[in-house]
C-alpha cells in the first residue's frame, strides 16, 4: 500500500506533536507512533521545563549554567538562541492548554535542579510531562489536517538507497522521501511517501539494563538516520540520572526527580552519612555527571547496591503536595518518604548526542529533520542541564516547522520507490533469540560502557557486540519483518555508535569518563568538535 502526505512526523512526544501542530496549517500531516500516542518519554517527565520567567533570573545566567553543564562542548550560539526563545515557547505550551503550578501570589512556582543557579523550572506537580502530552495530544486530535497512526512501526527511511544508487555519509545530495511503516496487526508495510520527514523518535535508554526510559526508547530514529548515511555525533555522552528508585523488579526504573533535591532532599549513605561534599561544592545539586559518578564511587567503596535520598527534613505536607506521584509510588513498595530514606541508584536516562542538525532542525539529509532527544543540536554538549530537554524539543520543533512549512510548496513527491519486499520465513525460535540477544546487549553496555569506561572495557564491548551484530543481521535477512527484530537491530546500531565514539574520545569530559584518559584535552576553537 502507498500513502502520500506533505509532512511525515515519526513520534508523538513533545517534539513530534509541537511540530505537527505548527505545520498542520500548511498541508496534510501524518504522525506515526509505534505505541499508543501518549506512550512517550515525554509523558514520564517529572521535574519540568526550564525557562527564564522572572528576575533575578536572566537569559545570561541560564546560558552560563547550560554552558557549564555542557563542559565546554556546547555550541554557544545554539545555547543562546534556545534560551532566548525559552519564554516564548513556554508561553505557547500554556496557550495550547498545558497547566503549570502557580504560587499563592499567582506567579509560576519555579523549581530548581542540579546545575541551575536560579529557580527556573516550570512544572505540574511531579508529573509535568503527562500534563504537556495531555494538552498537545488534545490539540493534535482536534486538528483536521493531522492523522495519527498509532501502533505503527517505522522500519526505515526512504532514500536513494532504495533506488540502488550508491551514497556515502556526508554527501550533499542524499534525500529523504518518506518511510516504510509496518502495521504489526496486519503485517502490511506501507510505503509512506512524504515531502518532508521529521524524526522525533526520542532516546535509546533500553540499550542499558537499567533505564528510566519507557520501552519505546530503542534509538530507532537515530539508527534509521545512520543507515541512510545522515551524520550522527556525540553518542558517547549518555546521561545517567543519579537517582532512580532502587527496586530491581521495576522496568523501566522509576525516576526520583532531581527537583526533590532542589526542594531540600539530601544524598546519604545507608548509614545516613552525607557524601556529596567530597565531590563538589554544590553537593547534592551538582550537575548530573558529577552526582552520578559520585554515587557510583560510593557504591563501589561500600559494596552497597544503592545510596539513599533523605527527605525527612522537609515539611511533610509540602513534600506530599509537591511530589504526590513519588510519595504514592514509594508507599506502594513500603517506603514512606516522610519517615524513610529512599534507596536510589543511577540509571541510563538521556541520549545527549544523536542526529546532527542545524539551527532549524535540518539533518545532513535533504528534507529530513530531527528534533527532540534523537537530535543533536549542540545545546547539551558533553552533558545536558536538567530540564533543558523539553525546552530544546519545543524550540527546535518550532524552528523546524517554520523551515519545513516555508519550503513545502517547492518540494515534489518522489514516486518511484519500490514497495517493501515481504519475503521471509517465520522462525519458531525467533522470539527467544531476540529476547536473549537483547539481554546480552544490555549486559555488554551496562558492564563495559557505563558511567566509568576504559580502553579495555570498550574493546571488550565491541568484540562482543560484533558477534551479536552478525547473528542478528543473519536473523533479520531470513525472517519476516517484526517490530522486535527491528528494535534489536536498531539498539545494536546505537550501541555500536556509542562504543565507537567513546573509543575516539581520548579524554574525560562531561558524561564520558575514561580511567585511561582522566584529564580533559585542550578544547579546539570549534565548540562542536
Ligand atoms: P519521546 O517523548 O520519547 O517520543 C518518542 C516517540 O517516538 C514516541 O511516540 C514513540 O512511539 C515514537 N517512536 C520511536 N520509534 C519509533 C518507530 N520506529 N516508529 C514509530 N514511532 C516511533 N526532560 C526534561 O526536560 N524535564 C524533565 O523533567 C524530564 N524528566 C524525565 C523523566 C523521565 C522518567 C524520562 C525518561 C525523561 C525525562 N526527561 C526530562 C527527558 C525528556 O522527557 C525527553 O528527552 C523528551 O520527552 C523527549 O521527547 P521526544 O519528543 O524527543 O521523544
Ligand atoms: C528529573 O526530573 O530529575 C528529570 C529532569 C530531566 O531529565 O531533565
Amino acid at each position: 500500500m502507498q500513502k502520500k502526505v506533505d509532512f511525515l512526523v515519526i513520534g508523538s512526544g513533545i517534539a513530534g506533536l509541537s511540530y505537527a501542530l505548527k505545520v498542520a496549517d500548511h498541508g496534510k500531516v501524518c504522525i506515526v507512533t509505534k505505541d499508543k500516542a501518549e506512550e512517550t518519554a515525554t509523558k514520564y517527565a517529572q521535574g519540568g521545563i526550564a525557562a527564564v520567567m522572572y528576575s533575578p533570573d536572566t537569559y545570561e545566567k541560564h546560558i552560563r549554567d547550560t554552558m557549564i553543564a555542557g563542559d565546554d562542548l556546547s555550541d554557544e550560539s545554539i545555547v543562546r538562541l534556545t534560551i532566548i526563545e525559552s519564554t516564548e515557547r513556554v508561553k505557547e505550551l500554556i496557550e495550547w492548554g498545558a497547566h503549570f503550578d502557580k504560587t499563592k501570589t499567582g506567579r509560576y512556582d519555579l523549581g530548581k535542579e542540579g546545575g541551575h543557579s536560579e529557580y527556573r523550572v516550570l512544572h505540574h506537580k511531579d508529573n509535568t510531562g503527562n500534563e504537556i502530552i495531555r494538552a498537545l495530544l488534545k490539540k493534535a486530535k482536534e486538528h483536521p489536517n493531522i492523522e495519527i497512526l498509532e501502533d505503527h512501526f517505522t522500519i526505515d527511511l526512504l532514500s536513494q538507497h532504495h533506488l540502488g544508487v550508491g551514497v556515502s555519509r556526508g554527501m550533499p545530495d542524499i534525500q529523504c522521501y518518506g518511510a516504510y511503516v509496518l502495521c504489526p496487526e496486519t503485517g502490511e508495510v506501507i510505503t509512506l511517501l512524504a515531502k518532508t520527514t521529521l524524526l522525533a523518535t526520542g532516546g535509546a535508554g533500553n540499550v542499558y539494563s537499567t533505564t528510566t526510559n519507557p520501552e519505546i526508547a530503542t534509538g530507532d530514529g537515530t539508527a534509521m538516520a545512520y543507515r541512510i548515511k545522515a551524520t550522527i555525533e556525540n553518542m558517547e555522552f549518555v546521561q545517567f540520572h543519579p537517582t532512580s528508585l532502587y527496586n530491581p523488579n521495576d522496568k523501566p526504573s522509576f525516576l526520583i526527580t532531581e527537583a526533590l533535591r532542589g526542594f531540600g532532599a539530601v544524598l546519604k549513605t545507608l548509614e545516613g552519612e552525607e557524601f556529596m561534599h567530597k565531590y563538589d561544592e554544590r553537593k547534592s545539586l551538582a550537575p548530573r555527571d558529577i552526582v552520578a559518578r559520585a554515587i557510583d564511587t560510593e557504591m563501589k567503596l561500600s559494596g552497597d547496591d544503592y545510596v539513599c535520598l533523605d527527605c525527612r527534613q522537609i515539611d511533610k505536607n509540602d513534600l506530599i503536595e509537591h511530589f504526590p506521584t513519588i510519595y504514592a509510588k514509594c508507599l506502594s513498595i513500603g517506603i514512606d518518604i516522610t519517615k524513610d530514606m529512599i534507596p536510589v541508584v543511577p540509571a541510563a536516562h538521556y541520549q545527549c548526542g544523536g542526529i546532527k542538525v542545524d539551527e532549524y532542525g535540518r539533518s545532513t539529509v535533504r528534507n529530513l529533520y530531527a528534533t527532540g532527544e534523537c537530535a543533536s543540536t549542540g545545546l547539551h554538549g558533553a552533558n545536558r542541564l536538567a530540564s533543558n530537554s523539553l525546552l530544546e524539543s519545543a524550540v527546535f520543533s518550532h524552528r523546524a516547522a517554520m523551515d519545513a512549512a516555508g519550503k513545502i510548496k517547492s518540494i515534489e513527491f518522489y514516486e518511484h520507490i519500490p514497495d517493501w519486499d515481504a519475503e521471509g520465513l517465520v522462525l519458531n525460535e525467533e522470539m527467544i533469540l531476540i529476547t536473549q540477544t537483547t539481554k546480552e546487549l544490555q549486559s555488554i553496555m551496562s558492564n563495559y560502557v557505563g558511567i566509568v569506561r576504559s580502553n579495555l572495557r570498550l574493546k571488550r564491548a565491541l568484540d562482543r557486540l560484533e558477534i551479536i551484530f552478525r547473528e542478528t543481521e543473519d536473523l533479520y535477512q531470513k525472517s519476516i519483518i517484526s517490530v522486535e527484530i527491528c528494535e534489536l537491530r536498531n539498539m545494536i546500531n546505537i550501541a555500536y555508535l556509542v562504543i565507537k565514539m567513546a573509543q575516539l574520545r581520548k579524554e574525560s569530559r562531561g558524561l564520558h569518563y575514561s580511567i585511561d584518559y582522566p584529564e580533559k584535552a585542550p578544547i579546539k576553537m570549534n565548540s562542536r568538535r
